[in-house]
């Protein structure tokens, strides 16, 4: 196996993560940041992020296969692969910000002495590879010296160590044979299947005789697979939240609706679960991007509006239905489980549980909330107060409360102690916004209990004898 030195430019979500797998299939990679505290963390062995296996990979190849540093010229002077994973923030407009990304190029171009192959990692709309060569031509950069190409990522928050090193396809959009060869390299111990061999890999989906797929073409094509795939997962999402809806008004169930579309092999079971809808640094932005690059080439995208007014909607639907259990909001003290914006993540960024709170907190509530990774973070938004406190637990946030809201999909959340539960509650109400529970199992157990897409049993509080108050 050829060992490929590579530059990663950023050390965030994406950033790291690329690293540490590049590292872990034997490439020599320097991760760069301009922040020296984060460098410094990272060097001493921290973790700034939470990701399974990442703590595992960075202990196992940190100052070894990867190393950090501030010095990005010294990094690029001596890599032959720079891949781009700073952030590529929403702009006013929907635009992406793409400041960091040249930034960082105007840097690269001072550095560049032998021929490169500069990276797109972040997700960039259509014609930014284009952009960057026009940038580091009129740097003074010699065409000869230098490709760029795409490499997008498709790694979800919570799972993103195994959806580098398992993943369903390896894109890679390159101009020239010179640029794609170099990442058929970097690439081909998965590709080829030699890293599913070594005793040491990361069990997965892939394997050697099933390796990952690679799949090049070109620069533009590369660069809008990654904005359709993000696209089409929170299209996936909003029409089967469009369809929950529906189906709440006639009664039927919109998890068996989900069961029966998802069986259909060319829809699928996955990303079929109604609720709260999507957050996170990446489906929003890239909705919004996709609009943007079709508009900028003169299209109306009117679809992507949809998807976005149909998940910006599911707030309120959720909203509406605490204020239908609960009557009257304010002074009414509420247990909210969950702050992430997804399960197995510390990220809040775009979290539609902090939405709702916000809103529950606007409407004169008192929330207790509970998060298995995310408070701290939350915190940091929503300071604790008068209003908003934080639980060690799920039970402690349900002490007393009016009723306990499931806003985020944590597994622990869907195997709590039915029967505590149901003592600590002043009321035995819960208003799940991510279909954790079946209603029957809720009922049998005594509560109220609503959800989404589904009709809710408010007769429950009456057949089950309660606590004297
Ligand atoms: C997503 C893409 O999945 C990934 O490929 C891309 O690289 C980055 O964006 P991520 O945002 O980390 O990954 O999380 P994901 O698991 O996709 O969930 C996104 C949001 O959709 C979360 O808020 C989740 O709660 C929500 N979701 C997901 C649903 O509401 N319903 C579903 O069925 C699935």
């Amino acid at each position: 196996m050829n060992e490929v030195s590579i530059c990663v430019i950023g050390s965030g979500y994406v950033g790291l993560v690329a690293a540490v797998c590049f590292a872990e299939i034997g490439h020599r990679v320097i991760c760069v940041d301009n922040d020296e505290a984060k460098v410094n963390l990272l060097r001493n062995g921290g973790v700034p992020i939470y990701e399974r296996h990442l703590p595992e990979l960075l202990k196992k190849h940190s100052g070894k296969g990867v190393e950090f540093t501030t010095d990005l010229g010294g990094a690029v002077r001596e890599c032959e692969a720079v891949f781009i994973a700073v952030g590529t923030p929403q702009g006013d407009s929907g635009a992406a910000d793409l400041s960091f990304v040249e930034a960082v190029v105007s840097e690269i171009a001072r550095e560049i002495s032998g021929y490169k192959v500069i990276v797109e990692k972040s997700t960039v709309p259509v014609y930014t590879n284009e952009w960057i060569r026009r940038v580091l031509n009129r740097l003074g950069v010699p065409t000869a010296r230098f490709d760029v190409a795409s490499n997008p990522e498709f790694l979800r928050e919570g799972s993103a160590v195994e959806d580098f090193l398992h993943p369903d396809r390896i894109v890679v959009g390159a101009g020239t044979d010179r640029a794609a060869e170099v990442l058929r390299r970097i690439y081909a111990p998965l590709s080829e299947g030699t890293y599913y061999s070594r005793p040491d890999a990361l069990p997965g989906m892939c394997s050697a005789d099933k390796p990952a797929k690679l799949l090049v073409t070109s620069a533009q094509s590369a660069e809008i697979i990654k904005h359709a795939s993000n696209a089409f997962l929170a299209l996936k999402i909003s029409f089967i939240n469009a369809v929950s809806n529906l189906a709440e008004s006639v009664e039927a169930d919109i998890e068996d609706i989900a069961a029966g579309i998802g069986m259909d092999r060319r829809i699928g079971p996955r990303f079929l679960h109604a609720g709260l809808g999507y957050g996170g640094s990446c489906f929003p932005k890239d909705v919004a991007a996709f609009h943007w690059v079709a508009h900028q080439q003169g299209l109306n995208f009117q679809l992507l509006e949809e998807v976005r007014r149909i998940n910006d909607a599911q707030r309120e639907v959720f909203f509406n239905k605490v204020r239908s259990a609960l009557w009257t909001l304010r002074g009414k003290k509420l247990a909210a489980l969950g702050l992430a914006f997804k399960c197995d993540t510390d990220d809040i960024r775009e979290s539609p549980a902090l939405a709702v709170i916000r809103q529950l907190l606007d409407a004169g509530a008192q929330v207790q909330a509970y998060d298995p990774a995310a408070m701290e973070r939350a915190k940091g938004v929503l300071p604790p107060s008068d209003k908003m406190s934080y639980a060690a637990n799920p039970y402690e946030a349900a002490e007393n409360a009016d009723a306990v809201l499931i806003l985020t999909e944590w597994g622990e959340f869907a195997r709590l102690d039915l029967p505590r539960l149901n003592r600590l509650l002043k009321f035995p109400i819960v208003i799940d916004g991510r279909n954790l529970y079946r209603p029957q199992t809720m009922a049998e157990h005594g509560f109220t209990y609503v959800s989404m897409g589904r009709p809710a049993n408010y007769e429950a509080q009456l057949g089950k004898p309660r606590k004297t108050l």
